[in-house]
């Protein structure tokens, strides 16, 4: 499965790993880079000794391309930050939740590829003309912190794919092969996963958490947020009610702020309490029912793409014999008959 963004990447497969902030695991990204798929770390909030830490056993557990995640307007101290991936020739990096044009000459200038994180055609435009390589476009079915103006992937990336010329790569709600064969006919050349990246036999994330993801239902998740303009979709539970509780209840931003940061979400991520944290987690984790290796995942994933779009021919023809055929008709006497 070849295309502008495996050439780009140089990978094998269209699929590139979200960012996952504080609770990124290295060797699951260098798992996701050895199965054919771009891996990624993210920095979240962490101390820039900790990000270097981490971007070392990244790189020393692959030797194919991989990719760190900074989400500029969220870490204190981002040049840092930056500094460790520039240090470390990671090549590839992904800039998240906030404007990246000041930061893309600098990795331009290492020769690594930026790819830019957007959720609206404004933001995407704004990334093209600052150079981004390849322009993200996430949904708000996707895990974790969204933007605002709450658009879903269906809707984003046709609108995406046709506004920008860098290639567009599909995040939030894809899950599997069809939802990789979707983004693909939306005029997507990839697809960014986080919440299946969860349940993964390599990940070391907390069993609980994985069991979550496995045993969600359509609407296991809700977003939290909306009064502080900051929204944020994870999973229901305990520790999330609490978290509403306090949004209904009005209590300062900076209060709701402290309480729904990275430590309770290392706390339900890692430590599996979800009395006292919280985790992140996609609308699609009611269609994810396993836990396969990474490598498994990928070749399923793109087997059933490739079959759906090889049958999508078979589709056309059934349809032009079927009632969209009868639909034709009728057209095309209504226009005689107009005529
Ligand atoms: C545990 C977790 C942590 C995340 N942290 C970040 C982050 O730090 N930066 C970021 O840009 N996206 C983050 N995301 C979003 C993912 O990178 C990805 O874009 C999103 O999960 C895709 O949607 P999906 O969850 O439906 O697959 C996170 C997602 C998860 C599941």
């Amino acid at each position: 499965m070849g295309n502008s963004i495996t050439d780009l990447l140089n990978i094998k497969y269209p699929i590139v790993q979200g960012g996952m902030g504080n609770v990124s695991d290295p060797k699951l990204s260098a798992a996701i880079s050895n199965a054919g798929a771009l891996g990624t770390i993210g920095v979240g909030t962490l101390p820039a000794e900790e990000v270097d830490r981490r971007i070392k056993i990244m790189v020393e557990h692959t030797d194919k391309p991989c990719c760190v995640n900074i989400p500029i307007s969220v870490h204190p101290e981002v040049e840092k930050v930056m500094e460790k991936v520039l240090h470390n020739q990671v090549p590839v990096v992904s800039l998240s939740a906030g404007n990246p044009a000041k930061y893309i000459p600098m990795f331009h200038n290492e020769g690594i590829k930026v790819i830019c994180v957007t959720a609206s055609v404004k933001q995407a435009k704004k990334a093209e003309e600052s150079g981004a390589d390849i322009i993200v476009g996430e949904g708000y079915e996707a895990a974790g912190i969204n933007a605002l103006n709450e658009s879903t992937t269906m809707t984003l990336i046709p609108q995406l794919s046709r506004e920008v010329s860098v290639p567009v790569i599909a995040a939030g709600g894809i899950g599997d092969g069809r939802g990789l064969a979707a983004a693909l006919s939306l005029g997507a050349a990839g697809i960014q996963m986080g919440t299946r990246f969860i349940a993964v036999k390599e990940s070391n994330f907390h069993n609980i958490y994985k069991q979550a993801i496995i045993d969600a239902t359509d609407d296991s998740t809700v977003i939290i947020g909306r009064k502080y303009n900051k929204i944020r979709r994870i999973m229901k539970g305990e520790y999330t009610d609490k978290l509403l509780i306090l949004e209904n209840e009005n209590v300062s931003f900076n209060e709701f702020n402290e309480k729904s940061s990275e430590l309770y979400h290392e706390i339900g991520a890692l430590d599996g309490d979800m009395e006292n944290g919280f985790i992140n987690s996609g609308q699609i984790a009611g269609l994810i029912d396993d836990c396969p290796y990474v490598i498994e995942l990928m070749e399923r994933m793109v087997e059933e793409a490739k079959d759906i779009l090889k049958n999508s021919t078979e589709k056309l023809q059934e349809l032009s014999q079927g009632d969209w055929g009868i639909i034709d008709e009728g057209k095309r006497r209504r226009n005689i008959n107009s005529s």
